[in-house]
């Protein structure tokens, strides 16, 4: 049934705790067999946009299959409602009530990635709310207090459910909100498929043990490189959302003037863009000044040798805007300033786990009969433990059985912390509940800048500061899943 269990792939499960609930699975199978419109995203380059806010909103997280861009077979992919990534805009301070309804066969919840949500909504099984079991809904309750892009995704078995394409973007507004000729978005994500309809392994021993398993297909919109059709002449904004569990992109445009805006939704004084570090979970929005009627402009990914097109943008119509190009900047950032020169610095190590570091040569060993063994494929098999923050690993069930919490700070205390990665790999580390100012770094130039997730980058020391305002317990951990998923996670305590 398992579509990702392949021979020779060494997919580290996170289900045994999953396997309680045959009876209802069984009736669910039913049901979602039932359901099997296969949905053909290929025919619109924007996805379907809703609104959160008016009454409770329904979300049924289920398999649905899904017929992705150039391919003959639909995979089984999971999703909210009918496809990857619905767009939800919701308002600032305004309640949303978003009921999520598991239809699928094991447990799940809503993270929402970037809010600063009550503890209880955060979506953390067992350490904020009981698991949402196969059958069973959950209220989900808040006024997100900030406008900005953000997205929710799983908590739980999340390089499967997330990998298979459970999220969902959310877009807050304000009353404030400027006023652009367009608001266009991208979402980012590259799927690990073998062709047939089924999808790779969502966790691989030498993808674990270095920077990712990327998937081949890669999409924006879940189409391949999408022509989207704007205004000419016009001030758009362009928000775009890494929503891959894996890959960096180094994010470009060609043909067109643009300014970075806001970084993980959070405003920032206007400034140009050449191109941007954009790391899994990591969103970045743009003031861009089309062309003229006709002109084209393209979203690129410098990353790879050959810059890879994401999308094509098509100006279209008479022009929107005359004269001088200055860019929209949208209203300041309202987030309490971090008083560093009162606080202690915590140094936070992101590192390869002990177990890892013993093999630190990770190239498959070859025996004289031909036959190679990857150690990591045995260590990957026993123990998840190949990633740590400050030497320590979170454990296969670490959500049921939590280690002590790496920091504690005090209700208004400015958190003030230094990442330093000592592992050869970038760490898009992200933390819960709270939105940090990114201070400093010693490798990639960037400035000052509001995050909820930083890319650190190899040997780089990155600090951040915020003000600990929200009680509760707070995960803290590097936003490409199979790192975390394999032990690089943690929490911190406001009390
Ligand atoms: Cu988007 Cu704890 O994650
Ligand atoms: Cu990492």
């Amino acid at each position: 049934m398992k579509a990702s269990m392949k021979a020779g792939a060494r997919p580290i499960s996170r289900r045994a705790l999953l396997t309680g609930s045959a009876a209802i699975g069984a009736v669910l199978l039913t049901r979602c067999e039932s359901i099997s419109e296969t949905v053909n995203p290929i025919s619109a380059s924007r996805l379907p946009e809703g609104r959160v806010g008016v009454g409770e909103t329904a979300v049924t997280a289920a398999e649905r299959p899904l017929l992705l861009a150039g391919q003959t077979n639909p995979i089984p992919a999971w999703v909210y409602g009918d496809a990857p990534f619905p767009v939800f805009r919701a308002r600032v301070g305004e309640t949303m009530r978003v009921r999520l309804i598991n239809q699928l066969h094991e447990h799940t919840t809503i993270h929402w990635h970037g809010i600063r949500v009550p503890n209880a909504m955060d979506g953390v099984p067992y350490v904020t709310q009981t698991p949402v079991l196969p059958g069973e809904d959950f209220l989900y309750e808040f006024s997100p207090p900030d406008p900005g892009l953000f997205f929710f995704h799983p908590h739980c078995n999340t390089a499967e459910q997330f990998g298979r394409g459970l999220a969902g973007i959310l877009i807050v507004e304000d009353e404030s909100t400027a006023e652009f000729d367009d608001d266009v978005f991208c979402a980012l994500r590259d799927w690990r498929i073998d062709g047939q309809g089924n999808f790779l392994p969502f966790i691989t021993s030498e993808g674990a043990g270095r920077a990712g398993s990327f998937g081949d297909l890669r999409t924006t919109n879940l189409q391949i490189a999408p022509d989207i059709d704007v205004p000419a002449g016009a001030d758009i904004r362009l928000r775009i959302a890494n929503l891959d569990p894996t890959r960096n992109g180094e994010i470009g445009i060609d043909g067109a003037e643009a300014f970075i805006i806001a970084i993980d939704g959070n405003a920032v004084t206007p400034f140009p863009f050449t191109s941007w570090r954009l790391g899994p979970a990591m969103r970045l929005e743009l003031c861009v000044r089309t062309p003229p009627d006709g002109g084209n402009f393209r979203l690129l990914d410098y990353f790879s040798a050959e810059p890879i097109t994401l999308a094509a943008f098509h100006a279209q119509g008479p022009a929107r805007r005359t004269g001088q190009f200055t860019p929209t900047a949208l209203p300041l950032v309202r987030l309490p300033e971090p008083d560093i020169t009162n606080a202690s610095l915590h140094e936070i190590e992101l590192s390869a786990s002990a177990v890892a570091n013993q093999y630190p040569d990770l190239t498959p060993i070859v025996l004289p009969d031909g036959r190679t063994i990857n150690l990591l494929d045995s260590l990957c098999t026993s123990t998840q433990t190949l990633w740590a923050i400050d030497g320590q690993t979170w454990p296969e069930q670490g959500h049921e059985n939590a280690p002590p919490p790496i920091l504690r700070f005090t209700h208004g205390e400015t958190a003030h912390i230094e990442f330093f990665n000592s592992s050869r790999f970038p760490h898009p580390m992200h933390l819960h509940g709270h939105t940090f100012k990114v201070l400093s770094a010693s490798k990639l130039s960037r400035p000052v800048h509001w995050a909820d997730t930083v890319l650190v980058m190899p040997d780089e020391r990155v600090r951040i500061a915020f003000v600990a305002d929200n009680p509760g317990n707070w995960m803290l951990h590097c936003h490409i899943i199979e790192h975390q998923e394999t032990g690089m996670m943690a929490w911190f305590e406001v009390s």
